[in-house]
């Protein structure tokens, strides 16, 4: 089918091997899991091969060829990510693990600052109700420790933040205002200039979680204005192991580190250290090296393609597949039902079949999504479900993939009666 907008997906399908695969004998690999992890094309496979095979050395610490150019492509891969992202300086940009690790790393700074960032039993935290898990704990935990209230912006039945009451959300206590530009499980995209606009107003930080934004449209951390925005890179074609913290250069400096060790430091006696500057004073020990590498690997595929291109493709691939899903009896959608304002995943329940029994079911047919709660239960809570099922489109998702996911769903109804 051809929709207006759609990428050339034969063409970007060829350089993603896995897209080829059968399952279950002889069914055609239909992968609508792209909220959990993206496939990884040729070219970023082909980087990291070449990383082991020709520059593996440890970074910054040796002054042989091979620790050279192993260090050259890890601090390379920093350029390209701070590039993508518009970053005022590649000295923004934090390798971390994953977005987890990024979003507790922030935490832990804040936990153990100084006046006039510090958290204390005086002060507030707000995040949203539609946050994943990792923008959730790791706040409970600071609050836990510090005495510090959470607090928290509810949703909307059509699965947007309540924002009406926002000036007694985030009032002249709130230190630090946490929340999600896209939900892995709502899709919803988030205003982000208002929140910003009232934190500012209250002198709050503002930290951006953005794994399900960096990977489907246009980044950029400056227009964003935001202090800190997380990300992860399994989620955008490069391998697992490899998250960002961006943060604004002088909070980065008046900040404490959280973990340390080597790498990280400037001078070590027996009785205090002294801090390497940012990014390095973040990155303490052997960082993930290849991943790194290959996260730059990925950032040059995704801009060869064009941000921009990508994200209109999802728009017209989500579109489509919210209208087919609204023709597919008793299936509700748990979010948006509109393609404005959204990203790529779209999550949904089907009667009172359990959406793990949809997930096997669609399994048999080499359909891959994901059930269950997405890491962000308190989002079943507020809607009264155990679970959804959630298929999630990416640059490579066709229209034929969302036809084959409703005939799918057909044979689950009929499988259920
Ligand atoms: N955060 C990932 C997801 O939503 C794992 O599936």
């Amino acid at each position: 089918m051809l929709l207006p907008g759609l990428l050339d997906t034969d063409a970007i399908r060829k350089d993603f091997p896995i897209l080829d695969r059968v399952v279950h004998g002889d069914k055609k690999l239909i992968y609508l899991d792209n909220a959990a992890t993206s496939q990884k094309p040729r070219q970023v496979l082909d980087v990291i091969n070449a990383h082991y095979e020709r520059h593996n050395a440890n970074v910054h610490r040796g002054v042989h060829v091979l620790a050279e150019e192993a260090t050259a492509l890890y601090e390379g891969a920093r350029d390209k990510v701070a590039a993508f992202i518009n970053a005022p300086s590649r000295d923004e940009v934090i390798f971390t693990k994953n977005a987890s690790e990024s979003l507790n790393l922030v935490a832990n700074m804040l936990g153990w600052a100084d006046e006039p960032y510090r958290v204390d039993h005086d002060t507030e935290i707000v995040i949203t109700e539609m946050e994943h898990h990792s923008n959730i704990v790791p706040w409970q935990l600071l609050s836990q420790r510090t005495g510090a209230k959470l607090k928290w912006f509810g949703l909307t039945d059509d699965g947007r933040l309540d924002l009406s009451n926002i000036d007694q959300v985030i009032t002249e206590k709130t230190k630090v205002v946490s929340f999600v530009l896209v939900s892995n499980i709502l899709g919803t995209l988030n205003p982000v200039e208002a929140i910003v606009r009232r934190a500012q107003e209250v002198g709050a930080l503002v930290v951006i979680d953005a794994s399900q934004a960096a990977p489907h449209m246009p980044l950029d951390v400056q227009a964003l204005q935001a202090d800190f925005v997380a990300f992860t890179g399994h989620k955008m074609c490069a391998p697992d192991g490899i998250g960002v913290l961006w943060g604004r250069q002088e909070l980065l400096e008046d900040l404490p580190p959280f973990l340390g060790g080597g790498e990280m430091i400037e001078t070590v006696s027996m009785h205090s250290s002294t801090y390497a500057p940012a990014p390095h004073k973040f990155e303490a020990g052997t960082p993930p090296i290849a991943q790194a590498v290959g996260l730059g690997a990925a950032v040059d595929y995704l801009t060869s393609i064009g941000m921009e291109n990508i994200a209109r493709h999802e728009h017209v691939i989500t579109e489509y597949a919210i209208r087919r899903l609204q023709e597919v009896p008793d299936l509700r959608i748990i979010g948006p039902t509109t393609a404005e304002d959204r990203g790529a995943a779209v999550s949904f329940t089907l009667g009172d079949i359990h959406p793990h029994d949809v997930g096997q079911v669609l399994d048999e047919q080499g359909i891959a999504v994901r059930v269950g709660h997405h890491c962000a239960r308190p989002v079943c809570l507020r809607y009264g479900i155990p679970a959804t099922t959630r298929a999630s489109f990416y640059l490579y998702s066709t229209p034929g993939e969302v036809d084959a996911l409703i005939e799918g769903l057909e044979h689950v109804r009929n499988f259920f009666g």
